[in-house]
């Protein structure tokens, strides 16, 4: 049978040396498998392949990631022979993330299954779209349908085995590519802004599936270590987790910045139809998170005091107290009213327990690694970096650092406030 060919994608891991500490995930859009799906809120693939091959060298060879995200960690840590586990709460994050762990399928076989839903898809009339506010905001009618068309093909082929979950992340990774408007994730949709190009729904599932196929092939030439497992978890929970398995640590948690992790999904999960607003995320993933957001907290505004009393708050008790009292008495001269008392106190709540999970799967002697900025709500500055080594060390690790690598917010861009902001590593021993 003659083969069918691969699409090979134009950029391909021509990322220079020095801009191998970014960490960001804006770089990772030129690698295999990590370019399959843009998650703003990953971090840089060869960052963390820089610190699994350095670990390596000393001996540490199973690394845990609790916010594994879109399994940038995962990915890697499968790249340099290191065995891996992650857990990742968002359940349409966790999905992404395992359907990236499947590039082993024979790329043919993912080729021609993902030709075959186009096949059908193209055959089939125009099917008629549920109207919903969002999708209508973000797609003109022709392309909403064919779009349609794609996931109605989807559909009737999917049997939930390896290939259909990677046609399936062919799918929901084109939506915001063939959409005119503004839908980067960072600033969550936009449809008063509009893009320079909009892909056509058709031809970008066909690139994005030939794309993935090289990257599969291409893959699976090099030499590769155990596969990665991802468990789809609220980390603050340790339960189903090994115990005293991991001798590292590499992960980015949620920053205290008020970023929705909920919301920036929302476009996939309206599309496939897993909520049909923005109601709906709440109880379909925000409660499954580490509460870094105001809207996790709308009901806990009066709360904060026992939200500090917590025992496990105690060894940050009297400084976090302070920011939150400056944090209510500021929401009184601030027209949004936010709770970022509550929500400050809450983060610190949840982190002291992802702490304690950390503590449990992680072996004595273990070492971890988080990427961290601190924050300043309403201009009230949250010593992160200290107060989640300190959280760290009465988990029971026995001692942290923070390396900065960069100033954030210094040229005062921000107007809401002009507190300088860090971002860096926290590293935590023991
Ligand atoms: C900064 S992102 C990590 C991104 C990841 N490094 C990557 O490259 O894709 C933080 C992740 O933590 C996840 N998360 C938030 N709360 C969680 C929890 N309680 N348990 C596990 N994951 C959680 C979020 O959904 C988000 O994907």
């Amino acid at each position: 049978m003659q083969q069918l060919a691969f699409f090979e994608p134009a950029k391909d891991e021509a990322i220079p040396q020095e801009r191998r500490s970014s960490t960001t995930f804006l770089d990772n859009m030129a690698l295999p498998v990590h370019r399959w799906f843009r998650y703003s809120a990953g971090f840089s693939a060869l960052w963390a392949h820089d610190v699994l091959e350095a670990e390596r060298a000393k001996g540490r060879t199973r690394v845990f990631d609790p916010f594994a995200g879109s399994g940038t960690t995962l990915l890697e840590a499968e790249k340099a022979g290191v065995l891996a586990i992650g857990a990742e709460a968002h359940p349409f994050v966790a999905r992404i993330a395992r359907a990236k762990l499947l590039w082993r399928e024979p790329p043919q076989e993912f080729l021609k299954y993902g030709l075959r839903v186009l096949k059908i898809a193209k055959s089939m009339g125009p099917p008629e779209v549920k109207p919903s506010g969002l999708l209508e905001k973000c797609f003109p009618p022709h392309t909403l349908r064919l779009l349609e068309a794609i996931k109605v093909a989807w559909e009737e082929c999917a049997e939930g085995g390896p290939l259909s979950e990677l046609s399936w992340l062919a799918l929901i990774s084109i939506l915001r590519s063939c959409s005119p408007v503004g839908t980067a994730q960072w600033q969550y949709v936009l449809p008063s802004k509009s893009k320079a190009r909009a892909l056509a729904p058709f031809e970008a599932f066909e690139e994005k599936v030939r794309g993935m196929a090289y990257d599969m092939a291409r893959c699976q030439q090099r030499k590769n270590g155990a596969q990665a497992r991802l468990y789809p978890r609220d980390v603050r929970e340790a339960s189903g987790l090994p115990e005293n398995w991991a001798d590292l640590v590499i992960t980015s948690p949620p920053y205290v910045n008020n970023y929705d992790y909920a919301d920036a999904t929302r476009l996939e999960m309206t599309f496939m139809g897993e909520i049909e607003g923005w109601g709906d995320l709440q109880d379909a993933v925000r409660v499954h998170l580490v509460r870094s957001c105001t809207q996790h907290v709308a009901s806990l505004s009066a709360m904060t005091e026992d939200l500090i009393g917590h025992p496990r708050l105690c060894p940050i008790r009297d400084s976090l107290r302070r920011v939150c009292s400056s944090l209510s008495v500021e929401r009184e001269r601030h027209g949004g009213r936010k709770p970022y008392d509550a929500l400050v106190a809450a983060y610190f709540l949840d982190m002291a327990k992802v702490w304690d999970t950390l503590r449990r799967v992680a072996s004595p002697g273990a070492l971890v690694c988080f990427v961290v900025g601190d924050s300043a709500p309403y201009g009230v500055h949250v010593p992160v970096e200290r107060w989640l080594g300190e959280l760290a060390v009465s988990a029971g690790f026995s001692a942290w650092r923070f390396e900065k690598t960069r100033d954030r917010n210094i040229r005062w861009k921000n107007r809401k406030h002009r507190v300088p902001l860090q971002e860096g590593r926290l590293w935590v021993k023991g």
